[in-house]
This record gives C-alpha cells, structure tokens and sequence, in this order.
C-alpha cells in the first residue's frame, strides 16, 4: 500500500471543487487547484479566503491556522502542475467526453501510484475510468453540497479499482473530517438512489393527496422526523439540480419513480427554481 496522502490536486474550482479544496487545504494537505484559466482559480481562492475569513470571525478557525491553510493552496492552469500530486479529485463539469478526457491527461501526467477521484454525482465511475489503461488507479469521491459543511463522502469503487486505490481515498475522506461511507458504482450510488425518488414520490403525494406545501413539509418533519420538509429541500438543492439529477437516474434505470414529476418540471421550465431564484415551493 503507497503512503499517506501529503498532497492532493482538485481539477474544477467551482461550487464543489472549490469546497474540496478548502477542506483540503484546512485539514493540512497541500493542495494544487486547476482550473481552465488562472482568473477562475483566483475567483474560487477568493471565495475560499472569504469563508475561511468569516470563520475567524466567528470563532471557528484560529487567524494563523486560517493564514497557514490558504498558503497550502496553490493555483493552475496547467494539468502537468499535478504530476507530484498523491490523489487528484476531479470536479469538472458532469459530461462524460470531457471527464474522460482530463483522465487521459492524468493518466500521462501524474505518477502511477497516484490515485484519479471523480465527484460525479450521475455518471459511471467505471466508464470514466475506462478511458484509460490503469483503471484501477480510479475510484468515486462524491461529496455533497456544500462539500465544507456536509459531513458525507461516498466513496465508490468501480468495476476494476483496486483495494489500495479504494482504501487511500476512504482515508483521505477521514483526514479531510469527513464521514466516508463505502459502495459500489451503482446510478446514484447510496444517498441520491434512495432520496431522489423518495423526493419525487412527496412530489406527487401533493397533488394525489391534495395536501398543501406547507402540511406536507410538516408531516413529513413531525411524522418521520425529517430535519426538514421536503418541500423546503428541493427549494435549498435547486429545483433545476434535482430535475437534472432525477433525468439521470431515470435515464440510467428506467424505473418510473426516478423520473421528475411533471410539476417539478414546469416549475423549472418556468424559472422558479427555490432558494436560488427566490421562488420555489417557498418565497424567499
Ligand atoms: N453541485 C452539486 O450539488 C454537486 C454535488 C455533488 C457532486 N457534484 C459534481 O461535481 C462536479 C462539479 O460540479 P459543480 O456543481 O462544482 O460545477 P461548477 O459548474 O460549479 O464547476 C465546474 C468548474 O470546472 C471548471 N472546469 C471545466 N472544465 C475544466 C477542466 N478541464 N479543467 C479544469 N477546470 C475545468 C469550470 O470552469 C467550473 O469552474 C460535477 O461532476 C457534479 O456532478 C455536484
């Protein structure tokens, strides 16, 4: 088994790459951030300062420790940058050419004890990785939004990772303060396979059920416990993300109850998209 995870390149500094790379660099890792163009990678190194600053504020996080962790970050345009990186996480855009194709570069680039990481949410690990000849060198990191705050990664093995490549990044979602649980590359691997339909089916219990938004974010809190309604959840995940999400996994499954309910749809296609837009199920 290759040693521990020293450093650590995240290519894609958007919403998710950008909280990868600031849980990175807090938890004492060396981080190389890639982005298409050096401008983008100084915009996500602002938002990173600005959250880590606002922890300071609060209390969180000590100035110096703060200070030390965006000097870990350093920033790219070129993929070659990540050659002496341990582990590299991709969080590009969700489109199977492109990721495939930043594989084929890493591949050449990074050395081959070097483990490849996709945060894809929809696509197959194991076609990602079967763009190149040392798929066992690929595995799943999927964390969730937002990647500082959500405690989840679920670490996914595909069809040919290996033990050592699958155990490195389970230890890495460890240092990195997370809660790492441990499945297969299925279409929605755990948390999205069981919560996109769940979701759906609250969808359609409004209008079979004639139940208004607001009784049935409450029977859901104080009948099952939910944290919160589900109404009120796919307002925070984004009316669109969850339409998006939920294609995927009826496209991937066939099952009916993957597919977005038509409501969810016309509310997307009409723009009211939840916390984001300022209307969903809600008004904000
Ligand atoms: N947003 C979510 O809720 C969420 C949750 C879990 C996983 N994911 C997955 O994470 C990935 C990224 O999603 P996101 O929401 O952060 O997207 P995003 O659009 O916010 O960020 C993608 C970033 O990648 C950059 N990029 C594109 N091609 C690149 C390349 N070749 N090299 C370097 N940078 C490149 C873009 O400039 C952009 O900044 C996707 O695979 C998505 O499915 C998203």
């Amino acid at each position: 088994m290759a040693g521990e995870i020293q450093k650590v390149g995240v290519v894609g500094l958007g919403a998710m790459g950008a909280g990868i790379a600031q849980l990175c660099v807090e938890a004492g890792v060396d981080t190389v951030g890639r982005e298409v163009t050096l401008e983008l990678g100084e915009k996500a190194r602002g938002r990173i300062a600005h959250f880590l600053t606002r922890k300071v504020e609060k209390g969180q996080l000590q100035q110096g420790a703060r200070d030390a962790a965006m000097e870990r970050l350093t920033l790219t345009s070129e993929v070659g940058d990540l050659g002496d990186c341990d582990l590299v996480i991709e969080a590009i855009v969700e489109d199977l050419a492109p990721k495939q194709e930043l594989f084929r570069e890493l591949e050449r680039v990074c050395r081959p004890d070097a483990v490849l990481a996709t945060n894809t949410s929809a696509l197959s690990v194991t076609e990602i990785a079967s763009a190149i000849s040392t798929p066992e060198r690929v595995v799943g990191m999927h964390f969730f939004n937002p990647a500082p705050l959500m405690p989840l990664v679920e670490i996914v093995r595909a069809e040919l990772s290996s033990d050592d490549a699958f155990e490195r990044a389970y230890t890495l979602g460890e240092k990195l303060g997370k809660h790492p649980i441990r499945c297969f590359d299925t279409p929605g691997f755990v948390v999205n396979r069981v919560l996109i339909p769940l979701l759906n089916d609250c969808i359609r219990v409004l209008d079979e059920a004639r139940v208004s938004v607001e009784d049935l974010d409450a029977g859901m809190k104080h009948g099952a416990g939910w944290p919160m309604g589900p109404c009120e959840l796919v307002d925070l995940v984004g009316i669109d993300v969850h339409v998006h999400a939920s294609e995927a996994l009826y496209e991937k499954t066939r099952e009916q109850r993957m597919a977005p309910p038509p409501r969810l749809v016309a509310m997307r296609n009409a723009g009211l998209l939840g916390r984001k837009s300022g209307r969903g199920f809600y008004t904000y």
